[in-house]
């Protein structure tokens, strides 16, 4: 896993086996101008963070280790580090939710620890647990910020995957719903929109295909680590189906339990590329179509027809488990929205005859496709080689689809966002200019009448990346992670930010714009 990709889609990539350069590439046209007034009244803008990545304080006031917290003292991560002390957010909670205030930030959204909640994974409540995710959505709420809690972000309790290997297995439902029911009990009473699992392909893909993410499991000769155990031809399937089990039988125990009185939402998180065919040819018109079904509707197609797609039956055959009548009827409409984790585009070319000629294969050459981040495309701006590739319109185009597709949902893009490891860490041009363009995207596809419910940009501060550690940042606040008092600093694109919130009209840097620097910050 060299290079300092996007998160998720190092991983994706790493799995399609490509190694490339990733070309910055600006759209030649100029960005839109809008304003925050030109999005519906009810679209919330926010950030967001993840509790592993921010929160720190591992092993304090009860909390219990995740899979995370083993896999980074093993010394898994490329830059020795750990979530650990993170960005301390344990501690700098209220500090923190004061810049989201003097931000403009209209929500915030994060997850919270399982492990520090229920320390063992089921049974017994950790107080100080409680009391920590009180204190944060009651320093939100007081300042008029919605909380977007997260149920599940890749931090599952050691202790479940040591007694039963978590996802792996049907007891995992069980023990997230008594989980889920707890955070609805104690704070239900201010949250009201909940999403149980963070990219859930993403997770069965990097944990149990190419093995990069604890419990890190995969087979010879798939996967990008040489694993102890698992198996990349069945696990990956085995893991989703229980996640997707699991997401729903919390989705009803809300509208039996709580719904009537709370009246939150329920959503469950995908991560996804726009898939574009890599030739006009009909094989990689219909590799580009596979890949949106076996990233996006192998999780979505489920909760909305009660079934996998056709195409990875016939593909997958007897490795894909079968729901049973009732399961499919348990999932069918099992969400209130679709929670969206977007960061660029990919190109997809047809591998269908090696891949079918593979004497077994794992979930990535199921796919029969391979994929590729660029075609062709002549750098037109500033070339920054460790920074999401800047395709905004890909955004619309997933928007488009799954409303197509899946009968109009409401959608919050949940996650999107730019990396960057420049030396302009401070003047984060590119980052301002990839959310200029990602941000109009989203106000287009509300324009074509898709339900885009509200965008939240990752990260809100500098955090601990799930794949490079400390060595790649995405906030909007810079972290001084060698500073012992880990201070906040804000980024121009922070300051970018807070004007788009306070109403002021937006404009890209492409044109040479530049921006006013009026955020007060103490
Ligand atoms: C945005 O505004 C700038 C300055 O007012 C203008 O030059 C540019 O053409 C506008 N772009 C679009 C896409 O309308
Ligand atoms: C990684 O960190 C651990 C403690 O955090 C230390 O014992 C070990 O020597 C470090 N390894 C490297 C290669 O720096
Ligand atoms: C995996 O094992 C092979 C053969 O034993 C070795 O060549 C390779 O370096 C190992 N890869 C990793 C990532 O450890
Ligand atoms: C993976 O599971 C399949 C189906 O049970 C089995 O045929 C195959 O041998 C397993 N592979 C490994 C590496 O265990
Ligand atoms: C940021 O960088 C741009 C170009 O790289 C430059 O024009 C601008 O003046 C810089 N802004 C600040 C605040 O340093």
């Amino acid at each position: 896993m060299q290079g300092k990709r996007p998160l998720m889609a190092s991983v994706l990539l790493s799995l399609f086996l490509i190694s490339l350069h990733l070309w910055l590439c600006f759209a030649q046209s100029s960005p839109p101008n809008f304003t925050r007034n030109d999005f519906p009244s009810d679209f919330v803008f926010g950030a967001g963070t993840s509790a592993y990545q921010v929160e720190g304080a591992a092993a304090e006031d009860g909390r219990s280790p995740c899979i995370w917290d083993t896999h980074t003292h093993a010394g898994k991560m490329p830059d020795n580090s750990t979530g650990d002390i993170a960005s301390d957010q344990y501690h700098k909670y209220k500090e923190d939710v004061k810049l989201m205030s003097d931000t403009g930030l209209e929500a915030y959204k994060f997850s919270i620890s399982w492990s520090r909640l229920i320390p063992n994974g089921r049974g017994e409540v950790n107080p100080k647990g409680v009391d920590y995710y009180n204190n944060l959505i009651n320093e939100l709420t007081e300042k008029g910020i919605q909380p977007h809690v997260m149920l599940y972000h890749q931090d599952l309790p050691q202790a479940l995957e040591d007694e039963y290997h978590g996802w792996l297995s049907p007891r995992i439902v069980d023990d997230f719903t008594a989980y889920a029911d707890v955070c609805f009990r104690e704070f239900g009473d201010r949250v009201s929109h909940w999403t149980t699992i963070a990219e859930v392909n993403i997770m069965s893909i990097a944990s149990y295909d190419i093995g990069v993410f604890p419990p890190q499991r995969c087979s010879y000769p798939f996967g990008v680590n040489n694993c102890t155990a698992g198996n990349s031809s069945t696990e990956p399937y085995i893991a989703i189906h229980n996640t997707l089990l699991a997401h729903a039988s919390v989705f009803h125990l809300y509208k039996t339990k709580y719904k009537a009185f709370q009246h939150g939402w329920i959503g469950l998180n995908v991560y996804t590329y726009w898939y574009s065919p890599f030739s006009n040819s009909e094989a990689d018109v219909k590799a580009a179509k596979r890949a949106r079904d076996f990233t996006l509707g192998w999780i979505v197609d489920p909760l909305v027809f009660g079934d996998y797609p056709k195409i990875m039956k016939k593909i997958v055959r007897s490795r894909l488990p079968v729901f049973t009548k009732s399961q499919s009827e348990y999932l069918k409409g099992s969400f209130d929205f679709i929670g969206l984790n977007h960061y660029t585009s990919i190109f997809v070319v047809d591998n269908s005859v090696e891949a079918l000629a593979m004497p077994i294969r794992d979930y990535s050459s199921d796919m029969l496709a391979k994929c590729t981040v660029s075609k062709n495309e002549t750098p037109s701006g500033k070339f920054v080689p460790t920074s999401t590739p800047y395709h905004p319109d890909g955004l619309r185009k997933m928007l488009e689809y799954i409303k197509q597709k899946y009968k109009n949902p409401p959608i919050y893009i949940q996650e999107n966002g730019c990396e960057l490891v420049t030396e302009d860490t401070m003047n984060d041009t590119y980052r301002i200019n990839y959310l200029n363009g990602y941000i109009g995207s989203t106000l287009e596809a509300i324009r074509n009448g898709v339900n885009v419910k509200g965008y939240f940009v990752w990260s809100f501060i500098d955090v601990f990346e799930l794949l490079d550690g400390y060595r790649t940042r995405f906030g909007l606040y810079f972290v001084d992670f060698d500073d012992k008092e880990l201070k906040r600093i804000p980024k121009l694109s922070a300051h970018w930010y807070a004007n788009f919130l306070k109403g002021k009209n937006i404009i890209g840097l492409q044109g040479g714009h530049s921006v006013v620097l009026d955020l007060e910050l103490k």
